[in-house]
């Protein structure tokens, strides 16, 4: 009897606890839907010969990765610089010379996708010295890129949280405070 009158007269306080303790928990949640997601591409682009075996640098073909919000898939002339001349008889390769010819771009599909709402720069983080590694993995020995990392918000705020801590102990001390907001809503959020 109690127990229906607490449910009767705090039901909205009650299903608004709820849903904030459930949405929370949602949205921090471990979900970690993207990982292993590895699209279908127009060819068959291996990071494990290119990256790998013939050792190019990542930003030989990812350019703006330092500088910009973007780290960019390469237009087919970078590819061409190599294309003109090497695997010339191969599908693949006919593809990629049609594209460049004709100045259509290959549509590569994207395989890292975070929604418009929330904001990620490359820029920050390679200016602190992460190496491509911790976010993306062993690209150099991958035939196909695959989602490597969890790539949803509880990933983000946990090595943001883990940094706060780090960055106020290692390199400032005390009387430094430019790290404190990484894991505020606005700092990801517009
Ligand atoms: C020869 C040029 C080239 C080099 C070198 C290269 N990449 Fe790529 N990368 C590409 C192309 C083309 C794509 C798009 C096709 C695909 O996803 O496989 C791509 C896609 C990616 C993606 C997925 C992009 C998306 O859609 O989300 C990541 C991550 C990536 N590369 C990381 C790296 C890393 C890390 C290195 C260095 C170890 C590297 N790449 C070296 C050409 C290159
Ligand atoms: C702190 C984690 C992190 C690090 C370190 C990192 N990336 Fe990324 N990368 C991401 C995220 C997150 C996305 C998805 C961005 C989006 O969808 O807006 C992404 C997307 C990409 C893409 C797809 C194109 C784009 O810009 O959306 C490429 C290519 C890429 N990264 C390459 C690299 C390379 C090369 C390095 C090393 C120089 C690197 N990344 C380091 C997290 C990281
Ligand atoms: C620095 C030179 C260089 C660049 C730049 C380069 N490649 Fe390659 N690529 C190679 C070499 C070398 C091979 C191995 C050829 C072989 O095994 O016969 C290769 C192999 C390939 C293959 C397999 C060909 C086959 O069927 O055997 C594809 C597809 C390919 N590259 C696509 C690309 C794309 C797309 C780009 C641009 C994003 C690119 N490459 C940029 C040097 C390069
Ligand atoms: C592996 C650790 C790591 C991961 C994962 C990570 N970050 Fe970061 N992030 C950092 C570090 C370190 C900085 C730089 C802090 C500084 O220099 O003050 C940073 C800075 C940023 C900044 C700039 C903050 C500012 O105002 O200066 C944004 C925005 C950001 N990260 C968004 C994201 C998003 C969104 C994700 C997930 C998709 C993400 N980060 C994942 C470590 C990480
Ligand atoms: C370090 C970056 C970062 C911080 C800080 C952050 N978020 Fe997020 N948030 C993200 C990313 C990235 C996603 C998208 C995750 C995905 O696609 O799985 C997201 C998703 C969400 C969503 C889910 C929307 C949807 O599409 O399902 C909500 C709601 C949200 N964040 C609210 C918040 C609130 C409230 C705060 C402050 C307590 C916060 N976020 C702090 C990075 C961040």
């Amino acid at each position: 009897m109690a127990l229906i009158k607490i449910l009767r007269k705090h039901s909205i306080k009650l299903s608004f606890a709820i849903l904030l303790v459930g949405g929370t928990a949602y949205i921090f949640g471990t979900d970690p839907k993207y990982t292993g997601y590895s699209p279908d591409q127009p060819i068959p682009f291996s990071h494990k010969i290119h990256a790998g075996e013939l050792q190019m640098d990542c930003q030989f073909c990812h350019v703006a990765v330092e500088r910009s919000v973007n780290a960019t898939v390469p237009d087919t002339a970078t590819c061409m610089k190599c294309h003109e001349f090497i695997a010339s008889d191969s599908l693949a390769i006919q593809y990629l010379r049609q594209s460049y010819s004709q100045g259509i771009p290959v549509r590569w599909i994207k395989v890292h996708d975070l929604p418009d709402h929330a904001r990620f720069s490359h820029k920050p983080h390679v200016a602190r010295g992460l190496d491509c590694t911790q976010c993306h993995g062993d690209v150099k020995n991958m035939d196909r890129v695959e989602v490597f990392s969890a790539f949803n918000m509880g990933w983000c705020v946990n090595c943001h949280r883990d940094y706060t801590a780090r960055l106020a102990l290692q390199e400032t001390g005390p009387g430094h405070n430019h790290t404190i907001h990484l894991s505020d809503c606005g700092t990801c959020h517009y």
